[in-house]
């Protein structure tokens, strides 16, 4: 019999969101509780293995990871990498932390590269404080990453240290704070300043005050989580592997997987690389795909897909319902640009799925959290379709959980151009093989 998991709210919480889950914010991720409950109650065997083939932020991976499980984390998006793999980052590496800071800071004081004029960190910074940023990068580059992580092409992600991405995630946090003048009302965007005079200037203090004071509350994080483990006697932590891949061409063992644990990326026209525009334009040097490529590799793409894509049976009822309400829809670019980039998103969920299925174990389960949207007055029931999608991929769907989620529009209806209900829901689908 399997056991009857025990489902909470998968919203993030701020509140629940401190100490060292509180470096990894994500506005598209859930929270370790969330997990945490999911594992204690599958009751798995102890070397059961756990995949998110979305894995954002990691709280899966850390979360399994931590209850001692062997865990597999997948993102096409290399800022996801690292900060999923910083994350992982053993408590006895919390007291090097700060001088190995110090270090790198002294060294970016003392030589500050010579920027590249097409540095993208001089679409936010001006010229002195972009090249002291690309100076602090530069020195956790050279510093942290070694032969073992190049390749012939490149920097090989996967590899690098929990030491080198912690401190990435350190300077990530620190520019997030500098260009907050440039953070809109949505999450996911940051503007560009329209004239090269507004952009940051950024004495080299502060930038290394921001760093500096992230490298220490991670490293005090780390240690009061040591401190707490200590008492709890919490187990080992078990294997993780994170590894940057799309999920639409990635080749996993067959049958290898017990559980798979996410929550796939969002159909309300998402770019996920846009969000992170800022940490790309510093991991610049370390990537072997530009910043549009990858967005138009990207599940939620915004960019329109250069194939023709058909309607897949495969796809189930009402995501064919969904597409053909979408494309009759009167308002301009319905049936062109939108009813396009939706294609795209359906077919790379279907073909997603489509491997998850192969690499799940018989008897396995497949947790999905999943929220559905609106397109104009066009409700995207995508629980629903997901749940279709997964049945008709070969599995059995047992269990559905929704959490209503409010939403600003709860607070400021007036505002609604068509009339659709406030809020959303976030669904918990529990699928087995
Ligand atoms: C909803 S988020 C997952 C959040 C995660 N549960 C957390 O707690 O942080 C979806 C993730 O899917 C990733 N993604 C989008 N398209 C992808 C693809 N084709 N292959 C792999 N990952 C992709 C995005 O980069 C994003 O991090």
């Amino acid at each position: 019999m399997r056991a009857r998991l025990h489902i909470v709210s998968p919203k993030r919480n701020k509140r629940l969101q401190t100490g060292w889950e509180g470096f990894f914010p994500y506005y598209a991720g859930f929270p370790e509780l969330f997990v945490r409950e999911i594992l204690d109650s599958a009751k798995l065997e102890r070397d059961a293995v756990i995949l998110d083939p979305w894995n954002g932020s990691g709280t899966t991976t850390y979360t399994a990871s931590m209850l001692g499980y062997k865990a597999c984390g997948i993102d096409l998006n290399p800022v996801m990498i690292i900060v999923a793999r910083a994350r992982l980052l053993p408590h006895s590496e919390a007291d090097h932390l700060r001088p190995l800071a110090a270090t790198i800071l002294s060294h970016a004081h003392s030589s500050p590269p010579t920027i590249a004029s097409d540095d993208p960190l001089l679409n936010w910074f001006e010229p002195e404080a972009a090249s002291f940023v690309r100076g602090i990068e530069q020195n956790i580059r050279r510093s942290l990453i070694g032969s073992m992580t190049k390749s012939p092409d490149g920097v090989n992600l996967d590899k690098i240290s929990g030491t080198a991405a912690t401190l990435y995630v350190a300077l990530f946090g620190a520019c997030r704070k500098l260009v907050a003048p440039f953070r809109s009302s949505n999450p996911t965007w940051l503007r560009v300043p329209k004239a090269d005079d507004d952009r940051v200037r950024a004495s080299q203090f502060e930038i290394a005050r921001q760093f500096g004071n992230n490298v220490r509350g991670m490293s005090e994080a780390l240690a009061a989580k040591r401190d707490a483990d200590l008492i709890e006697d919490a187990p080992r932590p078990g294997e993780c592997k994170i590894s940057l891949l799309d999920t639409t061409t990635m080749a996993l063992r067959q049958e290898s997987v017990d559980m798979v644990l996410t929550s796939p990326p969002y159909c309300t026209r998402i770019d996920y690389t846009a969000a992170t525009r800022i940490e790309l334009a510093l991991l610049g040097p370390l990537l072997q795909t530009g910043a549009r490529a990858l967005g138009r590799q990207m599940i939620g793409s915004t960019q329109v897909p250069t194939d023709e894509i058909a309607v897949d049976p495969k796809w189930g009822r009402s995501c064919r319902r969904f597409l053909a309400t979408l494309k009759a829809h009167p308002s301009k670019a319905s049936g062109g640009y939108y009813y396009r980039t939706h294609l795209d998103y359906f077919e790379k969920m279907s073909r997603s799925i489509e491997r998850l299925v192969t690499a799940l174990k018989p008897d396995g389960q497949a947790i999905f959290v999943v929220q559905d949207s609106y397109y104009k007055d066009i409700h995207n029931d995508l629980p629903r379709i997901i749940g279709e999608m997964g049945i008709k991929h070969g599995l059995k769907l047992k269990r559905r959980e929704d959490f209503h989620l409010r939403s600003m529009s709860d607070i400021n209806r007036g505002r609604l151009t068509y009339a659709r209900p406030s809020g959303a829901t976030e669904s918990v689908l529990c699928f087995v093989k």
